[in-house]
């Protein structure tokens, strides 16, 4: 018989107890803010045909070339589990005609797991999850700002303190171009030392050298001529305005001229959030940048588009080390219900289902050894409330309620039980 594997697979996580309360406090902070920005959401499959990822995030980037978990169906399709979100959405959004000039721009949100062979260590995982945005049909610059600063804003509200935000432009096609020519004849003399993948990059995809992790390959890419200094005057013109309305909004940025980004889709401006606090390979928390030929290349509408993901495993990890806090929203009221009756079962759902049926979160003791052992169960869990029911309780048909801040103790009638724990509550609030 062959022994039953009993551990999850590498690079993937079980997500429970406190990681559950800090993932709901982010993905609730991101929902609230999502809506005060107008963004909608939309939810794409796990995994899509191949080649909307291969096509769009580039035949020789590393996520194509080796991170992808691609197999084929029963059928002999290749199909692929998304490695990002941005494919599907566009994907999606030209299948679907969701573009029609009443609603550009096209504002979605989506939060879903991502899939990636990548070696596993602190904040890189192999499934893992992205909380994404992207905005479909316009280029002014005005827009590009706004989703600079909604992902600002998360890791604000969220109570980050030391981010840094990174932008940069990497200009249209025709930069590109130029900016291609004179880095091929910076790297020439150079080839020997550069990786045998980066060798096959030169000449397939010479920009994707730039996302090497080769100590080598970095050295090299690090003295190279910058593609900002490739820019046509539109990019420029573009990425002044951006700037411009960044300052308006008091944000405060760098221009990095060695961030890159490693997809092919992008154009323009793009930019990352990135933690002086998390190790250099795994520095960012989120990042994003336009992609204007996209929805073309997807055969869709000749529309520009931006977008942002940031990485939720990676921000819940970075606020534990922190010690940032999730915060709950409201303290609200939790009633513990402790029986040591012999009898009674009926009695003790009748009080269950009113409190229950009243709003109040709660639960029962089910170890019932002893009063004293149930209430510190009861303080241990959270609760603020301890109802306590013995056969006294029950022959009288009343019930004893023990406030688990002040310890005070009231034996009240059955029928005045929601009315007293409000009375205890606001008391508790009022304190
Ligand atoms: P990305 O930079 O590849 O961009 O991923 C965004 C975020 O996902 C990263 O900043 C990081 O926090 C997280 N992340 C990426 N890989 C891993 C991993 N292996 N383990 C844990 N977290 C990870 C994109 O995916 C683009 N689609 C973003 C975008 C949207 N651009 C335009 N629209």
């Amino acid at each position: 018989m062959i022994a039953l594997v009993i551990n999850s697979p590498r690079g993937t996580a079980d997500i429970y107890g406190d990681d559950i309360k800090y993932r709901n406090f982010v993905i609730n902070t991101v929902r609230e803010l999502f809506e005060v920005f107008n963004f909608e959401e939309i939810i794409t499959p796990a995994f899509e045909h191949t080649g909307v990822f291969s096509r769009s995030i580039g035949e020789s980037t590393d996520i194509v070339q080796k991170e992808m978990y691609t197999f084929p169906d029963r059928k002999g399709r290749s199909l692929t589990l998304r490695p990002e979100g941005t494919a599907s959405i566009v994907r999606a959004v030209v299948e679907k005609k969701m573009l029609i000039s009443e609603n550009i721009p096209l504002k979605l949100f989506y939060i879903g797991n991502m899939f990636r062979y990548e070696r596993p260590q602190k904040g890189r995982m192999r499934e893992f999850w992205q909380i994404g945005v992207e905005a479909l049909g316009s280029d002014d610059p005005m827009l590009d700002a706004e989703i600079i600063w909604m992902l600002n804003k998360i890791f604000d509200q969220l109570g980050f303190k030391n981010l840094k935000l990174l932008i940069n432009s990497i200009g249209c096609s025709r930069c590109r171009d130029n900016f291609i020519i004179r880095f091929k004849d910076f790297i020439q003399p150079e080839i020997a030392g550069l990786c045998g993948d980066c060798k096959n990059r030169y000449q397939k995809n010479p920009l994707r050298i730039f996302d090497c992790k080769v100590p080598g390959c970095k050295a090299i890419a690090v003295r190279s001529p910058k593609i900002t200094e490739f820019l046509c005057d539109s990019c420029i013109v573009h990425f002044g305005k951006v700037k411009e309305a960044l300052s308006d909004l008091s944000l405060d940025y760098k221009v990095s001229d060695d961030l890159v980004r490693g997809f092919d889709y992008y154009t323009g401006t793009i930019f990352e959030m990135v933690s002086s606090d998390l190790e250099s390979a795994q520095n960012a928390l989120g990042g994003g940048g336009r992609y204007d030929r996209l929805l073309m290349e997807f055969n869709g509408p000749d529309k520009p588009a931006i977008g942002f993901a940031i990485g939720l495993d990676r921000t819940i990890m970075l606020m534990k080390d922190l010690g940032i806090k999730y915060i709950t929203s409201k303290s609200k009221t939790k009633a513990y219900i402790i029986s040591i009756a012999d009898t009674g079962s009926s009695y003790i759902l009748s009080i269950l289902k009113e409190l229950r049926d009243g709003g109040i979160i709660c639960d029962i003791d089910y170890l019932g050894a002893s009063i004293g052992a149930g209430i510190k169960r009861a303080g241990k869990k959270g609760f603020n409330i301890a109802v306590i029911i013995g056969d006294d309780e029950i022959n009288n048909n009343t019930i004893t309620i023990k406030d688990l801040k002040s310890f005070k103790q009231y034996n009240i009638n059955k029928d005045k039980l929601l009315e007293k724990i409000s009375e205890i509550t606001g008391a508790v609030k009022n304190d």
